[in-house]
């Protein structure tokens, strides 16, 4: 990995103060609850059991340029009133986003849905508060999603729109966008799961590519660049971490668009693992074919669900499980020069998208329930301080 984050020892000190102030309160609670003894050290103390107590974080043992990153969770309470938005309102969360993280992706805050509400309508709220949030805390921001086919807003999808009008909406969509954060955020996710499970375009579900034909990709990625000519721009997808029909279809599309001179400059592989059905095969050469082709590499949405016993609750198995997908997903970034960072989607189970979209699938995050640090966590760390 390289990518330098510069951050001064000044920086650190003044943002695990910082987290600690975040987590203060719950973390006074387990103390008094306990009837255990004086106010947490600022001192580090490992192991930790929970990412409450004092401990080592993610980013404070990463080495110098390793960037770890989370989606920052919420955006959809907007829309859907009963669902929750931990960014906004939890503080708790919020401290351990804070400590442990040294990126962050809004989950769904910058999604068209959200921040194009209307035609003539932009609401940037929750994504600047995501964007400081970050330069708050030294972190770097992965922008996500400019061209996708899913949470896109009715007035679109269910517009009336010639092919000409769709393509000035797009345009003027990514200039403003890209525009009101240039220079804030780093890294673009500009043509997000474009392919099908068999590598087809997904050119009848996904409006921009049915309307105006495959090259809008291309055409994205420009307007991208000249609204930001320094964030990097990503192609990025589920279902690409082993060779096959999705991936090769990639590398083909990432060819094409190199020798026509688009400007792209990553590969996003999300890494949305489910433990039923095994870890990918040849992960790190399938990867490394990208980044030989010059692209960035970046895990972008890192998470490893599993089907839970009646009780809800991982077994042991399971999690040792887990967090040897977890490892070896982070060794294979960490063993290619080109892969730049490493982004869960999700911090803690209780926050985690995953049990309202796979049926009988959960604990996929590396926290339990009152950000108890799994097995998953500790091989995280592990991995990420070289052990
Ligand atoms: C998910 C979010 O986590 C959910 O909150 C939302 O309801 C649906 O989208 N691939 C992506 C992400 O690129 O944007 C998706 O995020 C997960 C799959």
């Amino acid at each position: 990995m390289h990518q330098l984050v510069s951050r001064s020892t000044a920086d650190r000190s003044f943002r695990r103060r910082l987290a600690l102030v975040g987590v203060a309160a719950l973390a006074l609670a387990l103390l008094v609850g306990c009837g255990g003894g004086g106010p947490p050290s600022a001192e580090v103390q490992a192991p930790a059991s929970s990412a409450l107590e004092p401990h080592d974080t993610l980013r404070d043992v990463a080495a110098e340029g390793v960037v770890i990153g989370a989606a920052a969770a919420g955006g959809e309470h907007y829309l859907q009133t009963d669902t929750p938005n931990p960014f906004g309102d939890d503080d708790v969360y919020r401290g351990v986003l804070a400590a442990e993280f040294s990126s962050v992706t809004p989950e769904n805050q910058m999604k068209w849905e959200l921040i194009h509400p209307g035609r003539d309508q932009y609401d940037f709220a929750a994504a600047d508060a995501v964007v400081a949030f970050a330069e708050e805390h030294g972190q770097q921001v992965r922008g996500h999603a400019l061209l996708w086919h899913s949470q896109n807003p009715a007035w679109l999808e269910q517009g009336d729109f010639t092919p000409d009008e769709l393509r000035e909406i797009l345009r003027e969509h990514i200039r403003t966008v890209v525009g009101h954060y240039a220079g804030r955020v780093q890294q673009w996710d500009v043509a997000n799961e474009v392919l099908d499970d068999t590598g087809a375009l997904r050119d009848q579900e996904n409006i921009w590519l049915r309307e105006l034909g495959p090259q809008v990709i291309g055409d994205a990625f420009r307007w991208a660049h000249e609204a930001d000519p320094d964030a990097l721009l990503f192609l990025n997808d589920y279902g690409v971490e082993s060779p096959g029909a999705k991936s090769d279809a990639y590398y083909d599309l990432a060819q094409s668009m190199l020798a026509d001179g688009v400007p792209v400059d990553g590969f996003g592989v999300q890494g949305h693992l489910s433990m039923e059905y095994g870890f990918p095969s040849d992960l790190q050469a399938n990867l490394q074919r990208f980044a030989d082709l010059g692209l960035e590499i970046a895990f972008t949405e890192v998470d490893v669900r599993m089907v839970l016993p009646a009780d809800g609750v991982p077994t042991p198995a399971q999690l040792e499980r887990q967090a040897d997908y977890y490892r070896q997903m982070l060794q294979a970034c960490l063993a290619i020069q080109e892969c730049g960072s490493f982004t869960l989607w999700g911090v803690v189970d209780t926050y985690s998208w995953v049990p309202s979209f796979f049926p009988d699938e959960g604990a996929a995050t590396v926290m339990g329930p009152d950000y108890v640090l799994k097995p998953a966590y500790q091989a995280v760390r592990a991995a990420l301080s070289g052990a």
